[in-house]
């Protein structure tokens, strides 16, 4: 099979979690990028079931729109049943690198007052140790450079993320990415809580202290559920 069959396979199973666990009316979490996308297309046929959703991003926004799913700001909702979004990399904790598409603060934020994150990706995605795929941290442009010494001194190198035309990358919350590299995270919450504590910082792609709880695995035999404890 295919990355994208494996997408649309993992998307697919996602849809059919939230469609028997999810009450009806609830308002659903929703993630960013291209996994995330094939959610919102298994998940828009069911749309009359639910009251709509929260998006992590001005994209996920866009395309729950074109789907018909209503689309609330997070401060009018008080709970989220679930969160479904995808992962760059996912450890055998449940821990995730995330922030490829850019939207690595809104999915935190929106993840956080989700009671199950369901991670849906391909087996590509699962690692033994995070770090392989560069780890963005979202920082507000005057401290680039400091926490990119910051960086370096941990023993990463920190890359500025720029658009095709050369500019540097703005986040939905026009902010900067600067994307590491060379690091090998053995302590995922530890270096979550250490990054998160620079100035200048808006978030770090660790997603440790609130991981997954539910991962929706996709391969060439199927779809792998990993459980990862109580659902907080
Ligand atoms: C966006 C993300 C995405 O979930 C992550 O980059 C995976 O994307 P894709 O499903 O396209 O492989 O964190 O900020």
């Amino acid at each position: 099979m295919t990355q994208d069959e494996l997408k649309r396979m993992v998307g697919q199973a996602a849809a059919d979690y939230v469609n028997a666990h999810a009450p009806e009316g609830a308002v659903i979490g929703v993630g960013t990028g291209s996994t995330a996308n094939c959610f919102i297309e298994a998940l828009a046929p069911h749309r009359a079931r639910y009251r709509g959703a929260v998006s992590s991003s001005v994209a996920t926004t866009a395309r729950l729109e074109q789907h018909g799913i209503p689309v609330f700001d997070l401060n009018e909702i008080e709970s989220l049943p679930v969160y479904v979004d995808g992962a760059d990399e996912i450890d055998a904790s449940g821990a995730m690198i995330k922030g490829g598409g850019g939207a690595l603060t809104r999915e935190k934020i929106v993840a956080s007052v989700s009671e199950v994150f369901v991670c849906i990706a391909d087996a590509s995605k699962r690692v033994d140790v995070l770090g392989s795929f560069p780890l963005p941290i979202e920082v507000v442009p005057m401290a680039r450079t400091a926490i990119g010494r910051r960086v370096m001194a941990l023993g990463g190198v920190p890359v500025l993320r720029v658009r095709q035309d050369g500019a540097p990358y703005i986040t939905d919350n026009g902010n900067e990415i600067l994307d590491v590299k060379g690091l090998q995270i053995a302590a995922p919450r530890e270096l979550e809580a250490t990054i998160n504590a620079w100035p200048g910082v808006v978030t770090v792609g660790l997603f440790a202290a609130r991981g997954a709880d539910l991962c929706l695995l996709g391969s060439g035999t199927g779809v792998e559920s990993i459980l990862y404890g109580a659902p907080r």
